[in-house]
């Protein structure tokens, strides 16, 4: 063996166990959990989780990350996790944001996945800190029955863990689940197990090892509107004419127990008390104050029956489908409006443009199975960068309408499992040659 190789051989093994140290260094960090409480909310289709951790370092080094523990299917209902360190009691609480990030380790016991919450101060030997996390699942209640006459009540599954699953050592830890109704047909017991009104108490449980599991499953009553929509395509166009262009195709769908038997019209309209409880006859959608030229229609033709209200922060449309929709009945429509451009389009620093307009769907408590949000730039537009404050898919297309020479740059960003918390701001940045403003009337003086 030559001395170059032999040198280069060391420099390896070198580099391979000082990569070693760094990864058993950070897999070295030891934490328990002092104290977990989480509160589940089922009063709604769209599931928000509470949890409060105080975490405390037991190990030796600084600890810069915990980790958060999820089944399999939890992880692919999953649609917002959120993170904040607290300090402080009460009113004097502060509320510090934290990056939370889906984890890259592999799968834990029983295909357990991570999302990691990455702390801004490191906890140092001893120390302890308080988290408070936010997650949102969504397609996580199931109807059983699975089907129900238009007369009968909407009864759902929800299944969890009484016991919170977590990578760490958990010394103390409740669960509170809050019903919709104090109408709870039944619930699993792992004692200790309380129930009051609408809610479920489990625990205190001490001292539970890492991921320890205890199944529960809770039947009651939701005659929420399972509103599902499961795709919406929304199509935002800037004309630097002044106008802002929205059409977005919803295709709905009612996702709690199907409807069983004959739609009775006369029942439905006539009879009072339980008639079509989980049914829903309105649908409400958030504009943006300003709105003009606003249209609904459906497979058939405009719907005149929607009603809309303005004020200076907002518009309400409020749509009347065709017929109410029942559990597994689908409905497909357009929405339409314009806004002024000035409200949505600003000038960058740099001499560019960027639109401000609000992510996500505009329908009240829905959620979304796939969200396309399409920003057709004017043409001659380059260089579009599309801002986000969370993971979002992003490619770019071209669309030609009648008057395009070059065609249109489309910024095509999409989204799975949307729900309201996604209803904010993002922008669109693009530069632009101010030359193809002419295009456009010289176009029009040609055509005609
Ligand atoms: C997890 O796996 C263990 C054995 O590998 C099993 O005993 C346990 O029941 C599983 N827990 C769940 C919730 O599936
Ligand atoms: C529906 O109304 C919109 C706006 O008022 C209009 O542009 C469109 O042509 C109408 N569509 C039909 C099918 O009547
Ligand atoms: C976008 O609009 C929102 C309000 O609609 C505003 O709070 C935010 O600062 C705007 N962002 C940018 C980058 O202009």
């Amino acid at each position: 063996m030559d001395a170059l190789l032999r040198a280069r051989l060391l420099h390896l093994a070198l580099f391979i166990s000082l990569l070693l140290s760094v990864l058993s260094h950070a897999s070295s960090q030891e934490l328990q959990i002092v104290n977990a409480e989480r509160r589940i909310d089922l009063t709604s289709h769209i599931i928000k989780v509470y949890l409060t951790l105080k975490v405390e370092n037991i190990g030796a080094s600084p600890a810069s990350e915990v980790n958060l523990a999820f089944s399999p299917s939890e992880v692919e209902h999953l649609a917002v996790v959120k993170a904040a360190a607290t300090t402080g009691k009460k009113k004097k609480r502060t509320y510090v944001p934290l990056d939370v990030k889906s984890s890259e380790q592999p799968a834990g016991p029983n295909g357990t996945k991570y999302f990691t919450i990455i702390l801004s101060n490191p906890l140092s030997k001893g120390e302890t800190a308080t988290l408070e996390v936010l997650y949102i699942l969504t397609r996580s209640l199931e109807p059983f029955p699975a089907e129900i006459s238009q007369s009968e009540s909407q009864l759902v599954y929800y299944r969890d863990s009484a016991i919170l699953l977590s990578p760490y050592h958990v010394k103390q830890q409740t669960t509170f689940i809050k019903t919709p109704s104090t109408r709870v047909e039944s619930f699993t017991v792992v004692e200790p197990t309380k129930r009051a009104s609408t809610e479920i108490k489990y625990g205190p449980y001490d001292n539970q090892t890492p991921y320890t599991y205890a199944p529960i499953l809770v039947h009651f009553e939701n005659n929420n509107p399972f509103a599902v929509v499961e795709e919406l395509e929304r199509e935002i166009e800037i004309s630097h004419w002044g106008n802002l262009q929205v059409t977005e195709r919803y295709s709905l769908v009612h996702a709690g127990a199907r409807h069983k038997g004959v739609f009775s019209r006369v029942d439905y309209q006539t009879k009072q008390g339980n008639i079509g409880v989980s049914s829903f006859k309105h649908l409400l959608a958030r504009l943006p104050p300003r709105v003009h030229s606003v249209y609904y229609r459906d497979g058939i033709g405009n719907i005149s029956s929607s009603r809309l209200r303005t004020d200076f922060l907002k518009s309400e449309l409020l749509i009347e489908p065709r017929y109410p929709l029942f559990g597994g009945w689908k409905s497909t429509f357009v929405i339409g409006y314009g806004v002024p451009v000035e409200d949505f389009l600003f000038e960058s620093p740099d001499g560019g443009r960027y639109l401000n307009f609000t992510f996500g769907c505009p329908l009240a408590d829905t959620v979304v199975d796939k969200l396309l949000v399409k920003v057709v730039l004017p043409e001659g537009s380059k260089d579009p960068k599309a801002v986000v404050s969370f993971p979002v898919e992003q490619r770019l297309e071209t669309k030609y309408s009648y008057l395009d020479v070059v065609g249109r740059t489309v910024v095509v960003l999409e989204k799975r499992n949307a729900v309201p918390e996604h209803n904010i701001p993002f922008q669109v940045h693009y530069s632009f040659n101010p030359i193809f403003m002419l295009a456009e009337p010289l176009m029009l003086k040609f055509s005609t």
